[in-house]
């Protein structure tokens, strides 16, 4: 029978390109020549102080990973950002459970945490889970055993804040409960609450092409305990391939683990699409198989979820792609530090 796949097209993968790698003595047939000035970190559209954090750390050699690590502390330890760390919303018996991955491109090497409490930096505790374990996931209490160990303090990441955004949900969920309905109405109605998750990706390539990725979330709010997402699952809400490129993931993390949606969009790189089209095809991959799953589809028989990819390869390219119109990425390109429209799969009508 005939080879599935030629040794060109072989080469053409993300396998491929890792294996061509190692036949090469551990040298890329991708690798950057001259990458100075090509330095770029690209993360979800909360990470603008993030991508402008990492740069900084970039500049003065510093390794990628510890570069997105840091910028994205600096949202982990925001109260106003409700999607991660320190005033996420919390669970449905309103405690904060954060979830955290890493992934270190020269070592091909990863950590993460799941269901982690009262800790505010689940992406240095992940990786730490990288760095003084044999292990890649931690979740629940020994996960908190292991930050503790590690002098980790325990604090109380519940907001004001996100525990009245909590209480009122709580209040309106039934009639047929012994809880009053909120008072004031709460704006935008419960569904809006029901939505809502976020999270944090950020991806780096440093001066000697070497890629770093970090993802970081509180998950779904209102959450089932001990509910994880995409977020700290290698493959899903982060990959990277150091001869090929890093991606990461923000939006519904059941769709995403499903189809192992970042692994996809490294290894669409790697197949010679830009960072933009491999989102996009990943995307498409992920819209397709929940035709599977009714729940999940509009009236046209779309996907009724929201999730984006973020992607930077080994030539410094970049992109990012949203499943509906509207969402935008932050990138920093070594001159300007901005934010960018993401590229999409279906458009969002206008109401
Ligand atoms: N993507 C974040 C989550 O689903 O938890």
């Amino acid at each position: 029978m005939k080879d599935k796949y030629s040794r060109r097209d072989f080469l053409k993968t993300g396998v491929g390109l890792s294996a061509a790698a190692m036949l090469t003595g551990g040298k890329s047939l991708l690798k950057a020549e001259g990458n100075e000035g090509k330095m770029r970190v690209v993360s979800s559209g909360n990470g603008l102080r993030a991508t402008e954090k990492a740069m900084e750390l970039l500049r003065q050699k510093k390794d990628p990973l510890d570069a997105v690590i840091a910028g994205v502390n600096i949202v982990e330890e925001d109260p106003n950002d409700r999607s991660v760390g320190y005033g996420g919303l919390p669970n449905e018996e309103g405690v904060v459970e954060l979830d955290s991955s890493v992934m270190h491109g020269p070592t091909h090497n990863g950590g993460a945490v799941a269901s982690l409490r009262n800790i505010k930096n689940p992406s240095k505790v992940a990786k730490l889970v990288m760095e003084r374990t044999d292990h890649v996931l931690l979740v629940g209490k020994g996960a908190l055993k292991f930050a503790k160990s590690h002098g980790f303090k325990e604090e109380d990441l519940l907001t004001e804040r996100s525990r009245e955004t909590w209480l009122r949900r709580k209040e309106g969920l039934s009639e047929r409960d012994f809880w009053f309905p909120p008072q004031p109405e709460v704006e935008g109605g419960f569904a809006s609450f029901f939505e809502y998750h976020g999270t944090i990706n950020c991806c780096a390539i440093d001066s000697m092409g070497n890629l770093a990725g970090v993802t970081t979330t509180s998950g779904f709010f209102f959450k089932i305990p001990g509910r994880v997402g995409d977020s700290p699952i290698i493959g899903a809400g982060l990959y990277v391939d150091n001869d090929i490129g890093a991606a990461g993931s923000t939006g519904r993390g059941e769709a995403n683990i499903l189809n192992c949606g970042s692994f996809q969009v490294v290894n669409f790189m790697g197949m010679g699409n830009s960072p933009e089209e491999a989102c996009l095809k990943a995307l498409e991959q992920i819209a397709n198989t929940s035709k599977r799953l009714p729940h999940l589809l509009n009236d046209d028989g779309r996907p009724q979820f929201g999730l984006n990819f973020y992607a930077i390869n080994k030539k410094g390219e970049y992109g990012g792609a949203t499943m509906w119109s509207g969402s935008r990425y932050a990138v920093h390109d070594g001159k300007e530090n901005t934010r960018k429209p993401c590229a999409y799969l279906f458009e969002r009508k206008r109401r």
